[in-house]
């Protein structure tokens, strides 16, 4: 998705803006750009579509340089993927504006400004603003004041960053909906659509909140909130090391954040056991009483995080005994839905910034849902901000756009809210808790022993490279892990790959198997297993080539056609956690075969801002 780089500095400020954009580029985007105001006053801007590394390289012969600057990747949402329309947008040449976001009413807009003689250059929804605020700036004369005003006009999502070539003092921002940060440098300030971005140069970030104005001068910083009121927002201190944006030994940061997951895993896990139980307050001060009333959950999110609401399905009904619904927040967010008494809403979710899981939450909170959860990675995002109550996954910054330890450190959080819900609810046996409670402490050397199978699921890959098509097939809480099987493999290596439930493919996938459709299986050894051999046996006998990621003890053998991966033995609670693992690794090692971007998929972006 978009992102957005800006500084006010004393000193030449391109170099930082270039480097902020690269740190942003696993968020996905098709086109850069960046403006800033030279030695003489003038607005320079350079665009480029396709990668930072072009708008660098230009950036390099036009020797842009200057104090005040923005920066921007763009994500194309209105208008083609072009340097025409890529951002920075201009109105003259003494105005520009980066935008995040939508502007839903930009047609009306557009018409308006229109016949007021503006004419546009480009086919975005970003451009309308930029003339809007040039003509607030013509009737208030003041930037600040033309901003506050233009912002009241605008319908949809934004987050702005905006100089002006007449009043060079200053870089304002706007955030609706769309998050925007103020990095806090000494005698410089900066800000940017994510922290990340801005690491480089500083450790102390503001972070504004919804509705609110920044006006940031090289050694103030002034906001207003949504009405208009100056206010202080809190300054923090960020701890996290800056090498986590690093892939250090690691050729992909997919590879490195699949390998980082033993080590997130455990810090998942820190502050929340105690020695045979879930510590219950890990959800917060008032989670033991409103856990106590639950009787039903209903799981809203996208993408990866949605198949770690399905696998917590399983976790939620058998272990705790609690009815549980699971649904996409692009679907729940428009359905009428009707809540059950008594129903925890939860959401999952990486960056905590998705659009429609966001919607799903604001939608949710007016129809009477008990209280509302977040399993989240980022403590500073709305979602979190927004929710009753939230747990924290430790996975770090994420920077592959195929969501790796997010997932595994999401299903650590959903296992420890279905202990921690059963203990409360009286609904699951202390000594079942206690041995799941040993065995969660014992999941990262489980974790480390299946990553030490790289190199064997690395030489299965091979037998992907060619391939158009496969299935993933599951069953039980492994269904799920077969469908963000599938999914990995689509996003990073662009194969087509569907998941089913292993009984159901004698209903239909059946009629394409053959000898070019491989089909990966996870087979824990559980009662389900028996019935698992059978459905590989149909394949088998189509000629179908099967790739089986197999407990030892299911005795499983390799044969004609038929790869058996030997797995490290797992309580079966929580195998899905532990099969994730060798899934990851064939879809990054067919990737790498194939010559893709493996951390930014084509069309793909890390988090979706937008609907
Ligand atoms: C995008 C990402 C996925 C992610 C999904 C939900 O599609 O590419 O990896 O699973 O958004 O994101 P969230 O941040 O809400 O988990």
């Amino acid at each position: 998705m978009c992102g957005i780089v800006g500084a006010v500095a004393e000193r030449n400020i391109s170099a930082i803006l270039l480097e902020g954009l690269k740190r942003l580029e696993y968020r996905g985007y098709d086109s850069a750009g960046i403006a800033v105001l030279d030695a003489a006053g003038q607005l320079q801007r350079l665009r480029r579509s396709g990668k930072v590394a072009e708008l660098e390289s230009a950036q390099r012969t036009a020797e842009l340089t200057g104090r005040l600057g923005i920066a921007h990747t763009r994500w194309a949402t209105h208008g083609a993927p072009c340097e025409r329309n890529a951002h920075p947008h201009f109105s003259g040449d003494d105005l520009a504006v980066v935008h995040n976001g939508i502007i839903e009413n930009h047609e009306a807009l557009r018409a308006q400004l229109k016949a007021l003689g503006y004419s546009f250059a480009s086919d975005t929804d970003t451009e309308v603003i930029v003339h809007l605020l040039k003509h607030k700036l013509g009737e208030f004369g003041d930037l600040t004041v033309a901003l506050k005003s233009a912002v009241k006009e605008l319908h949809g999502a934004y987050g702005l960053a905006v100089i002006s070539a007449k009043q060079p003092d200053r870089l304002l921002a706007a955030r609706s909906g769309s998050p925007l940060v103020i990095g806090l440098g000494l005698g410089e300030n900066f800000l940017a659509s994510d922290q990340l971005a801005l690491r480089q140069v500083t450790d102390r970030f503001m972070y504004l909140e919804e509705g609110d104005i920044a006006e940031i001068r090289r050694d103030s910083v002034q906001i207003w909130d949504v009405d208009g009121q100056p206010v202080q927002r809190e300054s923090v201190q960020y701890h996290e090391g800056a090498e986590a944006a690093d892939k250090g030994e690691y050729r992909h940061f997919m590879l490195k954040e699949i390998h980082e997951q033993p080590k997130v895993v455990q810090r998942t896990l820190e502050g929340r056991l105690g020695d045979s139980q879930v510590l219950v307050q890990a959800f917060g001060p008032q989670a033991a009483e409103l856990f106590a009333k639950v009787r039903n959950v209903q799981i809203v999110a996208c993408g990866t995080s949605y198949h770690a609401g399905m696998v917590a399905r399983y976790w939620l009904e058998e272990l705790a005994g609690i009815p549980c619904q699971v649904e996409v927040a692009s679907e729940f967010r428009y359905r009428k839905v009707v809540v059950q008494p008594d129903t925890l809403f939860v959401t999952i979710s990486q960056s905590g910034e998705t659009a429609d899981t966001l919607a799903a939450l604001r939608n949710a909170k007016q129809l009477g849902y008990l209280a509302s959860l977040a399993i989240c990675n980022v403590g500073i995002s709305s979602l979190v901000r927004e929710s009753d109550l939230c747990l924290l996954t430790q996975a770090g910054p994420e920077i592959g756009v195929a969501s790796t330890k997010a997932f595994t450190t999401q299903l650590v959080g959903l296992m420890l809210l279905t202990l921690a819900l059963g203990q409360v609810r009286g609904t699951l046996a202390a000594a079942t808790e206690a041995d799941l409670v040993a065995e969660l402490r014992r999941l990262p050397t489980r974790l480390g022993e299946a990553l030490a199978m790289d190199a064997t699921v690395e030489k299965i890959a091979e037998h992907f490279a060619e391939k158009h098509h496969t299935l993933f097939l599951g069953r039980g809480a492994q269904y799920p892990v077969a469908m963000e099987g599938a999914l990995k493999l689509k996003e990073i290596s662009y194969i087509h790959a569907e998941a089913y439930p292993a009984g159901e493919l004698k209903h239909g996938p059946l009629a394409l198997v053959d000898a070019d459709m491989p089909v990966v299986t996870v087979a824990p050894n559980n009662e389900l297993l028996e019935k698992l051999k059978s459905n590989l046996q149909e394949v088998r006998a189509r000629g179908g080539e099967l790739i089986v990621f197999a407990d030892g003890a299911a005795e499983m053998e390799n044969g004609e056609g038929t790869y058996v991966v030997n797995m490290p033995h797992i309580h079966d609670a929580l195998a899905p956690i532990l099969y994730t693992l060798p899934l990851q690794l064939l879809s990054y090692y067919v990737a790498v075969l194939r010559g893709t971007d493996v951390d930014q998929p084509r069309n793909l972006a890390k988090s979706v801002t937008v609907e």
